[in-house]
C-alpha cells in the first residue's frame, strides 16, 4: 500500500435542529467529532440519522443552529466530506470500475497517468486490484460497495460520511469489509461518521458510539466511549458489557419510537 494519508478534520454540530415543513425531525443536537475520530451513530428507524448525515454533507440545511467543519460553517455543500451510501446504485454503470474510482480526480483535472495511478492505488486499498477493467454489473454486492468506498476515498476526503454502507450485505462479507474499513481508516487518518443499526458493527469500528432517541424531535440519548484495543475482540469483557448497555439503550428507544407510531410493546 502506498503512503496516501489525509488529515482528519473535526465537525461540530451546535444546537442543531432540522425540520421538514412542520415536522421537527431532530432538535438540540450538540456533538463535536474530533479530528481523525471514528463515530458510529445508532438509533431507531426514522429518528433522523440519514438526515443528520446529509446535513453534515451540506445536502440538508439546518433549521436551527449550525454545523462547523474544520472551522467553516457548512452551507450548501461540505468540501471536506465524501459520502458513502447504503446502496451501491450510486455507481456509474456505463463506466469501468477504474473510471468510476478516478471520476473525482478526473473532474478535478487529473491527467490520464494520474487517473490510472489513483484508480490502481484505491482499488488495491479496498482489495480489488484486478477488477479495474470490469463494469459494475459484473461485480457482486460486496465488490460494488468496495468500489463505492474506493471512489469516495480517491477524492481524499478528510471527513467520510457513511450511511449504513454494509446494510445490504450478507454477514460474512460485512465482517470482512468492517475489518478492511478499520484498516483503511487507520491508514488514511480521516474522520468518519458511520450510521448503522448493528451494535456489533459499531463496537468493531467506533471510538465513540452515539445513540439517538426516538423521534420526532430526536436528540442524542447517550454517548459511549469504546476503549477496547483494535482490532476489537468480541469476547473482550469490556466489549461485552458495552454491547449489553447499548442493546438495552437502543431497545428502549425502538419501543418508544413504535409507541409514538401507535404500536404498543405487547404487540411486538
Ligand atoms: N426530504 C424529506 N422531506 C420530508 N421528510 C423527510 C425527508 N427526509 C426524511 N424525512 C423524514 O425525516 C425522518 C427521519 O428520516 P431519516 O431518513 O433521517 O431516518 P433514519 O434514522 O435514517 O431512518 P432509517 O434507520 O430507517 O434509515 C423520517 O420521518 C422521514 O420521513
Ligand atoms: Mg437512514
Amino acid at each position: 500500500m502506498t503512503a496516501t494519508t489525509t488529515t482528519g478534520v473535526p465537525i461540530d454540530l451546535r444546537e442543531l435542529g432540522i425540520s421538514f415543513g412542520d415536522a421537527e425531525i431532530v432538535s438540540e443536537i450538540n456533538l463535536r467529532v474530533r479530528p481523525g475520530e471514528f463515530v458510529c451513530l445508532l438509533g431507531p428507524s426514522g429518528c433522523g440519522k440519514s438526515t443528520l448525515l446529509s446535513a453534515m454533507a451540506g445536502f440538508v440545511k439546518p433549521s436551527v443552529g449550525e454545523i462547523v467543519c474544520a472551522g467553516d460553517e457548512v452551507a450548501g455543500g461540505n468540501p471536506h466530506a465524501g459520502m458513502v451510501f447504503q446502496s451501491s446504485e450510486a455507481l456509474f454503470e456505463w463506466m469501468t470500475v477504474s473510471r468510476n474510482v478516478s471520476y473525482g480526480p478526473r473532474m478535478n483535472g487529473a491527467n490520464k497517468a494520474e487517473q490510472a495511478r489513483i484508480a490502481a492505488e484505491y482499488l488495491a486499498m479496498v482489495g480489488l486490484p484486478h477488477s479495474g477493467k470490469k463494469f459494475p454489473a459484473q461485480l457482486s454486492g460486496g465488490m460494488r460497495q468496495r468500489v463505492q468506498i474506493a471512489r469516495v476515498l480517491a477524492n481524499q476526503p478528510s471527513l467520510v460520511l457513511m450511511d449504513e454502507p454494509f446494510g445490504a450485505l450478507d454477514a460474512q462479507t460485512r465482517q470482512v469489509l468492517q475489518i478492511e474499513l478499520d484498516r483503511i481508516w487507520r491508514h488514511t487518518g480521516c474522520t468518519v461518521v458511520f450510521v448503522t443499526h448493528d451494535i456489533d458493527e459499531a463496537l468493531t469500528l467506533a471510538d465513540r458510539v452515539v445513540v439517538m432517541s426516538a423521534g420526532p424531535k430526536a436528540g442524542i440519548k447517550s454517548i459511549y466511549e469504546v476503549h477496547a484495543a483494535r482490532p476489537r475482540d468480541r469476547a473482550d469483557p469490556g466489549v461485552i458489557e458495552l454491547y449489553e448497555q447499548l442493546r438495552d439503550d437502543i431497545r428502549a428507544e425502538v419501543v418508544a419510537s413504535l409507541r409514538n407510531q401507535g404500536i404498543e410493546e405487547e404487540q411486538l
